[in-house]
């Protein structure tokens, strides 16, 4: 692979840059919307997040030998729903956070009724731009169908949604370890699941390699929001870009809460191992990134 002999972190570099560059140019100049709601969804979206799911989605592909820049039409649709799921859980009817990817979160800049349709555009949008994948890239009309069925099916009211959902109606003493599992494995883990999903359709994976991702990604899915429940606790918020102890202060059952620091941070190894051994089995043709990416998870500090 072109990219093989690089450095991991040069490698996420490289990759940032090229979904960023995309990125800007998701909403075409000459589309005729109100100027408030195109620098709304801008605003968010070019904050500077980690895009850890773009990456997902391009390693997920070229781990299976595929063309980046295929890939990247998905990777992109996959960043949109995530922002427009960070904007709304920032709302002062949800989570009431100040603070995202260091800037002052959407509402506190153009007010709670632009943010929410901020958010409702961002989600829309995402999906004409699997229809793209197939227009301009090429990918098969059957992958792409399947990728936007999955993203809906991801993203919404059995997903992410749902753990959204249930995350709002979990209370510190009374959610259970079961239902936390399935709050963080929905909020969180069902759009990397997705991400590496999607990419991996636009390089044409078979079900023996999405099902390999699907363990890989529940598995650092759920690593990734415990991380992030520990960070909420322990981070810098400088690092972050968001700010700490929110979960405390909105009484969050978090693993954490529920299991304390160490046994967390324990959890978050395990589980990493597991998602690698689930790569590693598969017998992937360039298995090295998706490895790679999730030891660099593990070892997050924002
Ligand atoms: C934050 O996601 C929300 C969670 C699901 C934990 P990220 O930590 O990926 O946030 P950005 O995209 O880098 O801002
Ligand atoms: C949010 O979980 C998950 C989604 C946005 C779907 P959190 O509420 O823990 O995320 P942060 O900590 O605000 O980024
Ligand atoms: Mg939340
Ligand atoms: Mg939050
Ligand atoms: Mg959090």
């Amino acid at each position: 692979m072109m990219d093989e002999g690089r450095s991991f972190q040069d490698y996420l570099t490289a990759v940032t840059v090229q979904v960023e560059r995309d990125l800007l140019q998701v909403f075409p100049e000459d589309w005729d919307m109100p100027s408030k709601l195109r620098e709304a969804m801008q605003y968010s979206l070019m904050a500077g997040g980690k895009r850890m799911r773009p990456i997902m989605a391009i390693a997920a592909a070229e781990a299976l030998g595929g063309c980046r820049e295929a890939t990247l039409p998905v990777a992109c649709a996959v960043e949109l729903v995530h922002t427009y799921s960070l904007i709304h859980d920032d709302l002062p009817a949800m989570d009431d956070d100040d603070l995202r990817r260091g800037k002052p979160t959407n509402h506190k800049v153009f007010g709670e009724a632009m943010a929410i349709l901020a958010g409702d555009g961002l989600l829309t949008h995402a999906f004409s731009l699997v229809g793209r994948a197939n227009r301009v890239h090429g990918v098969s009309a059957e992958q792409c169908l399947a990728i936007i069925e999955e993203l809906s099916i991801y993203a919404g009211p059995k997903g992410m949604v749902g753990g959204q959902a249930a995350d709002l109606l979990g209370e510190q003493g009374i959610t259970s370890a079961d239902e936390l599992h399935y709050i963080h494995t929905h909020k969180t883990g069902d759009m990397i699941v997705c991400a590496l999903k999607a990419g991996a359709r636009t390089a044409g994976a078979n079900q023996q390699h999405l099902n390999a991702l699907d363990l890989y990604g529940y598995s650092i899915g759920l690593a990734f929001q415990i991380q992030d429940d520990i960070l909420d606790l322990i981070g810098e918020e400088v690092k972050l870009g968001k700010p700490l102890k929110s979960d405390e202060k909105q009484h969050k059952v978090t693993y954490p809460f529920l299991i304390g620091l160490e046994a967390s941070r324990q959890k978050v190894e395990d589980l990493t191992e597991l998602g690698k051994q689930a790569v590693i089995q598969a017998g992937f043709p360039y298995p090295n990134r998706l490895l790679e990416l999730a030891d660099f998870l593990m070892k997050r500090d924002h």
